[in-house]
């Protein structure tokens, strides 16, 4: 049961833009109509484009109703309404936040008690620097809580340069960068399914894994931001990102305890035993119509798709490969973890027709049909031994029968909280930069694939002989 949380204003920076509307402002609401927000909110939208209160509203409600997944009806509209507002504002202009500063004065007055305020740079990141400049100079940063959208940086040297701008502002407690795959329950999960059972520990090593697989699949394209994919890509946008954030949960060491510091620097030891990656064993493809999107350009050189081959120099991993693959248009959404045993290392079935048995191995379905299931080898019923394969499987649906909560609506409350857990640290950032330099610096030749398909044969080729799995095919 969480504890009530002391009054909150919250300002969106990047108000009117793209992922206000879809994440953040239905996250609000939800969260609000889960009665999760304390009684004396406020949010403020902030952004140059004007508007007035009625119409950022507006904005929002049909964001709501568009993107909720329980969309709201007049009564659980109007409570929540009636908490929002908007102030239009540069981030250029030195000192242009000053009226900020006197709007939320205003806006706090009536509540109880000073509350704590809490900031979203949801702009495009190279406003990040102009954000945290006028926040400073307006005062404001003392006291608050600032959180960052992704990308930070796009490479080793930018983030730092960010990381610098920020820190003359604000101190690293106060500052929460968002990958919002650490908010998935399914990759929470992940923890405890390591360290709260003791079965699987032993065997989570070199000795008994042969490789690893992580596969996150969408079957949209780029949904009309083609300005920033030409500027990202998918390596920027995916892999050091989300798919290397759930890699390290998967390889870190048990943390000595839960706090927030403690796991961050297991998950950043995993980040600096990766060694840089080799650039040939990196697939950069592009899917077959990417270059006609609006916002591309006809030459563009920008992978939508990326497989890629990396290890972890360390005491447990030394020489399992762990292979990722991402990418835009496949044949269908799914995010998936797959750990694949070695075989057994000798055959006592050999003189039978039982054949040869397959490899164990265990997958955790992060989205969707949300689970774990680990595949093995049984006997068939009746004579003579022949072996099936069988799935021990575990169903969040089914089993705990609670909807799961959107990782934007945890990580805002988790950053409300204070709590630092699921928030990327600044070295683990810049470390992640650093892996992937070597193909971010001299990209490799780019691949086409068509739409609706997993991807180019390169990205077969690198496992081969062994196989992407998915759960289910
Ligand atoms: C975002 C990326 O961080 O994650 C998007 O910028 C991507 O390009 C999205 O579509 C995927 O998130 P999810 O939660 O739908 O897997």
């Amino acid at each position: 049961m969480r504890e009530q949380l002391p009054p909150q204003t919250v300002v969106i920076f990047g108000a009117s833009g793209d992922l206000t509307k879809r994440k953040l402002l239905p996250a609000l609401f939800q969260l609000h109509d889960q009665g999760l927000l304390p009684a004396e909110f406020a949010i403020v939208g902030y952004a140059r484009t004007p508007m007035t209160d009625e119409e950022f509203r507006d904005v929002a409600r049909k964001a709501a109703a568009e993107f909720c997944s329980n969309p709201p009806g007049d009564d659980r509209w109007r409570r929540f309404a009636g908490h929002l507002s908007y102030v239009a504002g540069e981030y250029g202009a030195p000192w242009a936040m000053a009226h900020l500063a006197d709007y939320l004065k205003a806006v706090e007055a009536p509540m109880r008690e000073p509350p704590g305020r809490f900031f979203y740079a949801a702009t495009p990141p190279g406003a990040y620097p102009d954000v945290v400049r006028r926040l400073g100079e307006a005062g404001l940063a003392r006291g608050a809580r600032i959180v960052f959208e992704k990308p930070f940086g796009h490479d080793a040297a930018s983030a730092r340069e960010l990381n610098d701008c920020i820190h003359e502002v604000f101190d690293e407690s106060q500052v929460f960068r968002i990958d919002h795959y650490l908010g998935k329950e399914t990759v929470q999960n992940i923890l405890a399914f390591r360290f709260a059972n003791g079965l699987f520990e032993p065997v989570w090593n070199r000795r008994y894994i042969d490789h690893v697989q992580i596969t996150v699949a969408e079957d949209i394209g780029i949904e009309g931001r083609g300005a920033f994919f030409e500027q990202t890509g998918t390596i920027r946008d995916m892999v050091t990102t989300h798919l290397f954030q759930v890699l390290t949960f998967l390889a870190m060491e048990p943390p000595v305890s839960f706090d927030p510091d403690r796991l961050r620097d297991e998950t950043v030891k995993v980040l600096r035993s990766m060694m840089a990656c080799d650039p040939s064993r990196v697939v950069r493809a592009q899917y077959t119509g990417y270059r006609e999107e609006e916002g591309v350009s006809r030459g563009s050189q920008v992978e939508t798709f990326a497989a890629l081959e990396v290890a972890i120099d360390n005491w447990r991993w030394a020489g399992v490969p762990f292979f990722l693959r991402t990418g835009k248009r496949l044949a269908r959404k799914a995010s998936e973890v797959t750990l694949k045993f070695r075989s057994v290392p000798f055959n006592v079935f050999r003189e039978t027709d039982m054949g040869l048995p397959r490899r164990d191995h265990l997958t955790f379905r992060i989205q969707p049909n949300e689970g774990i299931s680990l595949a093995v080898n049984a006997k068939k019923p009746g004579p003579g031994l022949e072996l099936g394969r069988v799935e021990l499987d575990f169903d969040y649906d089914t089993e705990f029968r609670t909807p799961i909560l959107d990782a934007y609506e945890l990580l805002l409350l988790e950053a409300m909280e204070g709590d630092h857990t699921l928030f990327l640290r600044q070295d683990g950032v810049e470390r992640a930069w650093e892996v992937l330099a070597p193909v971010l610096e001299n990209p490799t030749r780019i691949v086409s694939y068509e739409p609706g398909t997993w991807g180019p044969p390169e990205a077969d080729a690198l496992l081969a002989p062994r196989r992407w799995h998915l759960w289910k095919g």
